[in-house]
């Protein structure tokens, strides 16, 4: 058996298998199995009313659980790609009830990796999975940072397809009146607005309750985060941004040219060594240098600024 048939008999007995996709890696199982889901939300020690979203190979895959509007089939375009879908649940959908956690709707996407889609081929199944993380800490972009999470709990599909983007994807709700991006990534408001000829909203604070996995803290390494510093305080190691100076040993940059898509790729696993750095030298906080807030800045921000809240 290869890794990916492996990977694919372990979703197809109910087991929960990390599998990397172009954002982060994910933890998944079969998402018509409520057994199976619901160690999911074990292995996490995530809560049981923050829904995970639905992995699918094809539109038609994403059809038979979803009901499709027209705003939905426009930003279908992005699929395969870093972009999920809140659209109302079909009511004869093949899903476990601990997926939705008992909302009408369901968040749905097909990613663009190859492991990804041909473990979601393989196994036959849909593929219930959040980030490989345990709750509330830094999401995984690499095996090494699935097995810090979770040391040898699960099988990790080891893959040459990588996190390219290294964020998770955007959250655009299409079950409301007005489209409402409920979680930023590498497709902007402004490719969402573009491909649907209209204007959408942000999610504010309360309306946050939509996506409840927001309400929680996130993306937190076990060290503190102080974010936009302009210099180092004592006992700090610095994460840089283009031409920042949060110079000390074991600092990083995020892209020395000031490239936002490579600071994108590169902040999950810069957060993952620094707080390793900064655990193994007696090190209290992570300074992260400001980051410019538009385009993929304003996917940045958001985790960085949920990060740096305990
Ligand atoms: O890129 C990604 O989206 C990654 C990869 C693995 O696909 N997954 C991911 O899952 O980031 P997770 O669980 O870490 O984040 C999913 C977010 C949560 O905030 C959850 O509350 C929200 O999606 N969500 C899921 N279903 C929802 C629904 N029906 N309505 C509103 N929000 C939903
Ligand atoms: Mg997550």
């Amino acid at each position: 058996m290869n890794n990916i048939e492996k990977a694919a008999s372990i979703i197809r007995d109910g087991g929960l298998v990390a599998f990397p996709t172009e954002t982060v890696y994910g933890l998944g199982a079969d998402a018509s199995n409520q057994d199976a889901c619901l160690k999911i939300f074990k292995a996490k020690g995530r809560p049981s009313n923050n829904p995970l979203i639905v992995h699918v190979a094809s539109l038609e895959g994403a059809m038979s659980l979803a009901e499709f509007n027209a705003d939905a089939l426009l930003l279908s375009k992005f699929w395969p790609g870093p972009l999920s879908l809140v659209l109302p649940k079909k009511s004869d959908a093949k899903l476990a009830d601990s997926v939705s956690a008992g909302l009408n709707t369901i968040a749905i996407r097909i990613p663009a990796n190859d492991a990804a889609l041909q473990l979601l081929e393989s196994s036959g199944c849909s593929i219930a999975a959040p980030s490989a993380n345990k709750s509330g800490m830094v999401s995984s972009t690499s095996d090494w940072h699935v097995k810090q999470n979770f040391e040898d709990e699960i099988f990790v599909l080891e893959s040459e397809s990588k996190c390219h983007f290294g964020l998770e994807s955007t959250i655009v709700d299409l079950s409301t009146v007005t489209p409402t991006i409920l979680r930023y990534g590498f497709i902007t408001p402004e490719a969402i607005e573009g491909a649907l000829n209209k204007k959408v909203a942000i999610a504010s604070k309360l309306s946050e309750i939509k996506a409840p996995g927001m309400m929680y803290r996130h993306y937190s390494p076990k060290v503190k985060l102080r974010i936009n510093a302009s210099k180092l305080q004592d006992n700090e190691v610095g994460l840089n941004f283009a031409d920042s100076k949060l110079d000390r040993k074991g600092s990083l940059n995020l892209s020395s040219s000031g490239d936002l898509s490579e600071a994108a790729a590169n902040l999950f696993d810069y957060l993952h060594k620094l707080d390793k750095f900064a655990l193994e030298n007696d090190i209290e906080a992570i300074a992260v240098a400001s980051v410019p807030n538009h385009s993929v800045g304003l996917a940045i921000n958001d985790r960085l600024t949920r990060a740096s809240e305990k």
